[in-house]
């Protein structure tokens, strides 16, 4: 991948110093093992054939400053909850994957940003360089890629010892409860949910063992693998299987801004063994999407390939079925995954007093449920199984996507604005989009605004995971 043309890589001003501090992280034990990749891998195959269904979500961009316990805490809450919201619509087994456990690096439209009469390199997260607009913030830091392992040490570290602790047991009800403040149909919506699965699962849950196998599923990570050196440098080989794996995380993706025929990121996740996501965007003509999947995925390995597809409200209808199409006739066997985010942005003005008005990157639920209205239909008016969903999603009530049952609107955008790259959903948004899915995708019931209607007993679709060991049990390599 070295001698391809590669995008969205920083330039450090001393290069022998960014190969020293790569050369340590190459040493450094990995994150995950080649048995959970594996393991991620076949389930994935199962989700491309119905039998589960993917969940990934996460920040856009995580911060280094946000490598806490509260928010760790809180950010794998939202990811259990919404799963769970899927998982009682679905009636399969949700895969959790988080964007987590270093989703440091990101690419930027502009590789410049321009101030007055200044222009420098665009902030392209805690991996690469400071948000401070000054030379010394901007100019990209090798320190930062140790700093940016070691956090995702930490966080996987964390969220692997919460799960194995109980985390996602039913019967601890604080960890469920929805704390967004105020009166809420989203809320009572979620209160009756967790009631109901309750005495579901009280039924059947014996003495000493997890209430819910909730409890004891796992969480796997994912980020989009943009820094190649810093990917390159924790891809490695291990004792009794074949091939290199990424071992710094279960299921990196390649971007829109990065996937194309013959570039350096094709060619390096070309030699992997894990699972991979391509992010597909209307930009990207179908038959080049097929040449891709030819060169990443020669021996058509189920479960190795997700195609998450972003298009968009406005061009899903025109841009999903050529793709769908496509790769049918290609036979290659992808799993289906939609991201109704990445094409939903869009810039408002927003009124300030007495100043400028100021330009904020938002997005609108309407848009994002549309979209998710729009592939479900697709997806099967075609026969092709849409197998997941993939949000940008904060457990905080920021600002920063328009509408919803909230009612955040244009002049609220800049009250609680903290992203530094793209807009996320807040924590009622992000439950209200995962009970959106349920009805759209699987067709579940109309939302019941009333506390506590009884819903159906939890189905228990478990059973069969109650021993699985993941992130709550460490495996061999
Ligand atoms: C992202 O997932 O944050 C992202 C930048 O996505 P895309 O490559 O689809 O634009
Ligand atoms: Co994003």
């Amino acid at each position: 991948w070295r001698s391809r043309p590669s995008e969205q890589q920083p330039t450090y001003p001393d290069a022998a110093e960014a190969a020293r501090v790569l050369c340590d992280l190459a040493a450094l034990p990995p994150l995950v093992s080649s048995a959970e990749v594996e393991r991620l891998r076949f389930e994935l195959a199962e989700a491309a054939e119905g039998r589960r269904f993917l969940l990934q979500a996460g920040d856009c961009a995580e911060r280094f400053s946000e490598c806490t316990s509260p928010r760790i805490a809180a950010q794998l809450k939202v990811l259990l909850q919404m799963g769970l919201v899927l998982e009682r619509a679905a009636g399969v087994p949700v895969i959790r994957v988080g964007r987590l456990g270093g989703q440091y690096a990101k690419p930027r439209s502009e590789a410049v940003e321009r101030r007055g009469a200044v222009s420098l390199p665009s902030f392209a997260g805690d991996l690469v360089n400071r948000p401070t607009f000054s030379p010394e913030a901007r100019t990209p830091d090798p320190a930062l890629l140790v700093e940016g392992y070691a956090r995702a040490a930490l966080t996987v570290n964390f969220i692997r010892a919460l799960i194995d602790g109980g985390f996602g047991d039913l019967n601890h009800p604080e960890w469920w409860s929805l704390d967004g403040g105020g009166e809420s149909a989203v809320i009572a919506r979620w209160n009756a949910l967790v009631d109901s699965v309750r005495r579901g699962v009280g039924a059947n849950a014996s003495v000493g063992e997890p209430a819910s196998a909730a409890a004891t599923v796992p969480v796997f990570t994912s980020r989009e693998g943009l820094l190649l050196a810093f990917e390159a440098a924790q891809t490695r080989t291990v004792p009794r299987r074949s091939g290199w794996w990424n071992l710094a995380t279960h299921f990196p993706w390649i971007g829109v801004r990065t996937l194309r025929r013959g570039s350096a990121h094709v060619e390096y996740f070309r030699g992997l063994e894990n699972p991979i996501g391509l992010k597909v965007g209307p930009q990207l003509d179908p038959r080049e999407l097929v040449e891709l999947l030819g060169v990443l995925d020669p021996r058509r390995v189920p479960g190795r390939i997700t195609l998450i597809h972003r298009f968009g409200a406005a061009e899903i209808e025109r841009c999903l079925p050529e793709a769908i199409a496509a790769v049918a006739a290609s036979g290659h066997p992808v799993l289906w995954c939609l991201d109704p985010m990445h094409g939903n942005g869009e810039w408002v003005e927003v009124p300030r007093g007495g100043g400028e008005p100021v330009r904020v990157k938002t997005r609108r639920i309407e848009r994002i449920v549309e979209e998710l209205e729009a592939a479900g239909e697709t997806h099967r008016r075609l026969g092709v199984r849409l197998g997941g969903l993939h949000l940008e999603a904060t457990p905080e009530p920021v600002t920063e996507c328009l509408g919803g049952r909230s009612g955040v609107g244009e002049v609220d955008l800049p009250r609680d604005y903290r992203s530094l790259i793209d807009p996320r959903l807040n924590y009622l948004q992000a439950l209200e989009v995962a009970f959106a899915a349920a009805e759209r995708l699987f067709g579940a019931s109309a939302p019941s605004d009333e506390p506590g209607t009884p819903g159906e007993p939890l189905v228990e679709v478990h059973a069969g995971d109650r021993n699985r060991t993941c992130m709550g049990f460490p495996t061999g390599t």
